[in-house]
């Protein structure tokens, strides 16, 4: 695909716009052909900012774990603040490395192990209503079981009694994404606008969180939430803990990244099991032989190995995260350019996950794979759905836990049927999302 020398000629652009329109029609395509045509470092135009297209995994590399001191989050990110606040996500420097010390312990293997049997009733319950021949939004379905697996990690409780939350955040999330051609454009000095829609669904989501944690602080007891987790986590050196506006920015962010993107990496990968029959038997024999007729238990996942290649390979094909941008905040060497202060960098998983140098038959989707040694010499950032580096996705863990508990669950119970004339059409907006509702009849195994 991408050839390695870099010909610093960029794609045709419009005269104040640059290549923001180009873009926004299609980013995807857009961005397949800026690599293939003009290599892996192609200067792009968004507005009056210059962004460094960068598909060289040696360059992700460097951005993301050597110089990482050199950037700080891209325009995208800092731009959703009036959303995330300054959770983990958006958060740089000093308040970033205190809040990741506090909460990196959260995510430890062991106490994801601990969540792995909630996934699983979480999963059973919700399935157990479908009917046989049933027709499902397949997105809609695995978007209520991550959403109750978040809310029970979270919070302790039922989706009813946090559905404020979380209507309030979809309305958010959706005013948010409609403006990004927009937010783009404009310079960092502008203050990102704030639609008075997207101010009343803040407002909404503001009120709701803050009531939650003044009731958990007056409680003062611990239901073995994330949220009791972060109430209680203190500052090693000063033994301070996080004020009412940095746990509601924690738990946004901890809500937002840790439901849609696993549902989305969960339809996504039933849609490709369906597609494939010789991987769906293949996983339905491993299940059979590592928990029968039952539910797979979180100590069950090191004999889950063919379930585990399907996730990776899932992740290739259709990452939840499709690209990943850093602004310089200091000058840096990357290759033969220069990336000055203000400048981007931006890598897209999309591109560089379909690149035939690091991946035979890139667009087939082939678990095997993940364990015939094909990918054993790749450099590292040739595959990257979690990120890099400090700045890697600190719920990677527990997505991996719950995608391989779910699928294996979930196949072994249920045959998923896509109508023969779909096409997954693509919406590439702040996650990887499909256009239109993947309808799929499900039949229990019997
Ligand atoms: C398949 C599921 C997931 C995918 C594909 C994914 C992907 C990513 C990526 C690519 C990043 C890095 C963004 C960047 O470098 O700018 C990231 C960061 C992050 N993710 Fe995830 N994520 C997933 C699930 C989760 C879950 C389950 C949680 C929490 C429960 C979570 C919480 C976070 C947080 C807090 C960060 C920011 C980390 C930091 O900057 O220190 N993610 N994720």
């Amino acid at each position: 695909m991408a050839n390695t020398t870099q010909r610093l000629v960029a794609p045709p652009q419009a005269m104040l716009a640059g290549h923001v329109w180009s873009f926004s029609r299609d980013p995807l395509g857009f961005l397949t052909a800026a690599a293939k045509d003009y290599g892996d470092v192609v200067r792009l135009k968004f507005g009056g900012r210059t962004t460094w297209f960068v598909s060289d995994p040696a360059l992700i590399h460097q951005v993301l774990v050597q110089d990482w001191r050199k950037f700080e989050k891209g325009t995208g990110l800092k731009r959703s603040k009036p959303l995330f606040g300054n959770g983990l996500l958006t958060s740089e420097g000093e308040l970033w490395r205190r809040q990741h010390k506090l909460i990196m312990p959260i995510f430890h293997r062991e106490r994801v192990e601990s969540y792995g049997a909630m996934m699983v009733d979480e999963a059973e319950s919700c399935t157990g209503l479908w009917k046989t021949g049933a027709h499902i939004d397949l997105l809609e379905a695995t978007t209520t079981i991550t959403l109750r697996i978040v809310m029970r990690t979270l919070f302790n409780a039922e989706p009813g009694d946090t559905l404020t939350i979380s209507e309030a955040v979809e309305c958010a999330q959706a005013e948010f994404a409609r403006s990004i051609p927009f937010i783009i454009m404009l310079p960092s000095w502008v203050p990102t606008p704030v639609t008075p829609r997207l101010r009343r669904a803040i407002n909404k989501l503001d009120d709701a969180i803050e009531r939650l944690i003044t009731v958990r602080r007056s409680e003062g007891s611990d239901h073995g939430d994330l949220l009791s987790l972060l109430l209680a986590a203190r500052d090693d050196e000063n033994q301070q803990g996080m004020d009412n506006k940095q746990l509601r920015d924690e738990l946004l962010t901890l809500f937002l990244a840790g439901h849609e993107t696993t549902a989305l990496a969960l339809a996504w990968g039933l849609m490709l099991i369906a597609q494939h029959p010789e991987v769906e038997a293949k996983l339905v024999e491993e299940a059979d032989r590592v928990f029968g007729r039952g539910r797979p238990a979180a100590s069950d996942r090191p004999a889950l190995i063919y379930t585990a290649a399907v996730i990776q390979e899932v992740l290739r094909l259709y990452p939840p995260a499709w690209s990943v941008g850093r602004e310089a905040i200091d000058t840096c060497q990357l290759g033969d350019v220069q990336v000055r202060r203000g400048e981007v960098a931006f890598f897209s998983q999309w591109v560089v996950h379909r690149d035939a140098r690091w991946f035979y038959d890139p667009a087939e989707f082939i678990p095997e794979r993940w364990l015939n040694g094909s990918t054993a010499d790749n450099p590292k950032f040739a595959y990257f759905p979690f990120g890099g580096g400090p700045r890697v996705c600190i719920g990677s863990q527990f997505a991996l836990m719950e995608l391989v508990l779910l699928i294996s669950y979930m196949t072994a119970h249920f045959r998923f049927s896509l109508s023969p004339q779909f096409v997954p059409d693509l919406y590439p907006a702040i996650t990887l999302r499909p256009l239109h509702p993947m309808m799929m009849t499900v039949t229990a195994r019997t």
